[in-house]
């Protein structure tokens, strides 16, 4: 397929997905995020990626959703619109996704970056949700991810006073796992995305299921869905491949089975 508003590289191991339209600071109108979601389905699919980077510019990685899209939108057109399908399709990628941010991260781009699994920042990322000062709040996931990312008090205070935070503060709040100068973000990410796909894909996969399944249940079913993933992999030839090798002081080969 014929992209139009990304450009996707494929690396060694894993794919960098990027944002293309630096003319409205890569502000995600609905063609963006089909794409963007056919982009990540076949990456998923494809055994050669085993980890992917979505990425803007050094300006922005996405400064919200397209505010002209949606404008003059009615409730019931933003209803059949069903944009947010798209969204919780992101959330059923199995791969992980680094989101490696740089400039404006707001509104629908902070989101978008929250629904990522890891994020690596430049110093000079600005997160925020100013939703609230265009008259409307979060509606792809802020209110929530935010929340269990950032706690309540936090969450509130930006959600409703739409006030832009720094990468440095987004770290120590527990948002992004590390902060470097924006000439290092993406080569940092990439650094992750090479070492996450030097581990077994199939250990990497039941893993990543399991820290997301904390977000939805007790810890009680929780630990239950941990250690069934934890059994399921004992039937794996990685386990068996991975366990020699330490017993045995070598090196193990990772066949994905
Ligand atoms: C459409 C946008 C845009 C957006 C920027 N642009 N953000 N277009 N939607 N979200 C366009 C501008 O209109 C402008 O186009 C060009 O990008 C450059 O932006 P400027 O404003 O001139 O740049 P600057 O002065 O540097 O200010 C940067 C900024 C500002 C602070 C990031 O652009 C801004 O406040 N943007 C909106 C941020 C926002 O409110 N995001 C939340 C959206 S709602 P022209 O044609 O004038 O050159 C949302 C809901 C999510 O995300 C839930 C559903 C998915």
């Amino acid at each position: 397929m014929d992209y139009k508003n990304i450009i996707i590289t494929k690396e060694s191991g894993y794919a960098i997905l990027q944002f293309n339209r630096p003319e409205v600071l890569n502000a995600i109108n609905m063609q963006l995020m089909t794409e963007l979601v056919e982009a990540l389905e076949n990456l998923d699919k494809d055994d050669a990626v085993r980890c992917v980077i979505l990425t803007g510019n050094e300006k922005a990685f996405a400064a919200g959703a397209d505010i002209k899209e949606m404008a003059d939108a009615s409730a019931i057109e933003m209803l059949l619109r069903d944009q947010f399908a798209r969204w919780d399709k992101i959330r059923k990628i199995k791969k992980p996704i680094i989101a490696a941010v740089s400039g404006f991260a707001l509104g629908g781009g902070c989101e978008l970056a929250m629904t990522c699994d890891m994020i690596i920042a430049s110093e000079t990322a600005r997160f925020g949700q100013p939703e609230i000062n265009i008259g409307v709040m979060p509606g792809a996931g802020g209110t929530q991810r935010l929340t269990r990312a950032v706690g309540k008090v936090k969450a509130m205070e930006i959600v409703l006073t739409g006030k832009i935070f720094t990468a440095e503060e987004a770290k120590e709040w527990g948002l992004v796992n590390k902060v470097v100068p924006v000439e290092y973000y993406l080569q940092e990410a990439k650094d992750l995305a090479k070492e996450i796909a030097s581990k077994p894909p199939i250990a990497v996969r039941l893993a990543k299921e399991a820290v997301l399944k904390s977000f939805d249940t007790t810890i009680e079913s929780g630990l239950e869905f941990e250690r069934r993933n934890f059994y399921l992999l004992f039937a794996s030839d990685d386990q068996k491949e991975g366990m020699k090798a330490f017993v045995e002081k070598g090196k193990p080969t990772w066949k994905g089975k």
